[in-house]
């Protein structure tokens, strides 16, 4: 019989920011653990120590399990996989112009694994991915395979946010593993023993449904009160009060209620997107999730127009951007709401100075490189001579800055307070034109 801390060989797919949080968190729960990816400097990098991407906590805990020999890296996902009798996929799904997840990469890790299926494998599917994938999992090893050694599949899907991600991994509001078979369920359980939560076992499809709906609800949050913001601006009420009444209704609850230049990153936009593709695909038209994605299009144009209106010409002003990434304590850029503001303020011809106290090196690679934007070292002298203060990701430092300074240095004290974070009563009183969404 099983150990009750029974220890697994696990392999994790996929070096991203699902994946490598996955085998940093596995490997500091004991077991061992190889993280594959194909991208050779990806894992030469790793295997100096120095996380990919930035995320709290994640360089620390590397070095710590790297040190006790429960994490190495590997190019080589057959060799990982042979290795393991776990696995987990944690690859890449990229949108495709139709707005359906690409599952090319995922097809690719599922025949490697039917190429090298030498003892029995649970190959678990984390990564966000239409409902069925599973079972597409299933066939390809099944077409493929040299034998009839036993595999399972099962789906766990990570609800992980970037900036949080370590202490999410170890704290989940529950763990959702959809499953097959006995066997799967009792591995699964062993491998997150030793973190206390809910455990909710579902079959597979449930499982994969379970995520989309989640971030797809969330999402729905955001644009409901930004929809709600556009009201407010109309009636001259404030968004801030609005949503915080409601957020006290338990059946509301306040978290996702804060207006602003809408949500990005590599998950909500792709999922909502990917769900309304699924629902569609399946038989429904999801009419209303178009709407939520729809509202969130138009929240970066819709705040670039508030600033012209009081602005009036956007020409050669000069525009102070504070905060780049999608959210703050990551230096993530993909769908960042702040990026497309940029796009929008140099289109209409003005000159601006960008900062950001982690994303400045991923800013510069996905900014069309122009004559219009500069970057700073930080938000004071990004200020200097600028016409307009706009701050579009709601970081720690922005909260704590010294306005009276940062005003003294301005050519026109416009502050355009994209994630409404600033006191409207005591910027005005220190002498600015205020601008938020919906306030
Ligand atoms: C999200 C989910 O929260 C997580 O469970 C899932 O695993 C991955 O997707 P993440 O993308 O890291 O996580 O960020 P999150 O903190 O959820 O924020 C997403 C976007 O929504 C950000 O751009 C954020 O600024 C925006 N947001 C969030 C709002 O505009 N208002 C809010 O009230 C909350």
């Amino acid at each position: 019989m099983a150990k009750k801390n029974k220890k697994y060989d696990i392999c994790v797919v996929g070096a991203g920011h699902v994946g490598l949080i996955a085998a940093v968190g596995f490997a500091k729960l004991g077991h061992k653990v190889i993280c594959a990816d194909n991208d050779k400097k990806k894992i030469e990098q790793l295997r100096r120590g120095k996380p990919v991407f930035y995320e709290p906590e994640l360089q620390d805990l590397l070095k710590k399990v790297k040190g006790k020999n429960n994490l190495r890296f590997s190019n080589s996902l057959a060799d990982a996989a042979k290795r393991s009798e776990v696995i987990f996929i944690a690859v890449g799904t990229p949108p495709l112009a139709d707005g359906s997840a690409d599952l090319a990469s995922i097809e690719s890790v599922a025949r490697t694994i039917a190429d090298n299926l030498n003892s029995y494998k649970l190959i678990v599917g984390k990564s966000t991915v239409p409902v069925q994938t599973g079972q597409k999992i299933k066939e390809v090893i099944n077409r493929y395979k040299k034998n009839s050694v036993p595999f399972d599949i099962a789906s766990n899907p990570e609800f992980l946010r970037e900036g949080k991600a370590i202490y999410d991994f170890f704290h989940p509001d529950r763990i959702v593993l959809g499953v097959e078979s006995k066997r799967a369920e009792k591995v699964l359980r062993d491998i997150y023993r030793d973190i206390k939560t809910k455990v909710i076992v579902t079959d597979i499809a449930a499982a994969e449904i379970i995520k989309h709906a989640s971030n797809s609800f969330l999402a729905t949050k955001i644009s409901f009160v930004n929809a709600v913001a556009r009201v407010c601006d109309k009636a001259g009420a404030d968004i801030k009060s609005v949503a915080a009444a409601m957020g006290l209704d338990k059946r509301i609850g306040k978290s996702f209620l804060n207006a602003g230049v809408g949500f990005g990153g590599f998950c909500f936009p792709k999922d909502v997107e990917a769900f309304i593709y699924i629902a569609k695909r399946l038989g429904y038209e999801f009419d209303f999730l178009k709407e939520v994605r729809n509202v969130n299009i138009k929240q970066p144009g819709y705040f670039v127009e508030k600033i012209k209106e009081h602005l009036w010409i956007l020409k050669n002003k000069k525009i102070a951007v504070l905060g780049l990434s999608f959210k703050p304590d990551t230096d993530d850029m993909r769908f960042s709401p702040a990026i497309s503001i940029v796009n929008n303020l140099v289109k209409e011809g003005a000159s601006l100075t960008l900062y950001d106290p982690q994303g400045i090196d991923e800013a510069k690679k996905v900014l069309k490189k122009s004559t219009k934007i500069k970057f700073a070292k930080d938000s004071y002298q990004a200020a200097k001579n600028c016409d307009c203060l706009c701050v579009l990701t709601e970081w720690e430092e922005f909260k704590k800055i010294n306005l009276k300074k940062i005003k003294s240095n301005m050519n026109y004290p416009l502050l355009a307070d994209g994630r409404n974070i600033f006191d409207k009563n005591k910027v005005t009183k220190l002498g600015f034109s205020y601008l938020g969404i919906g306030r």
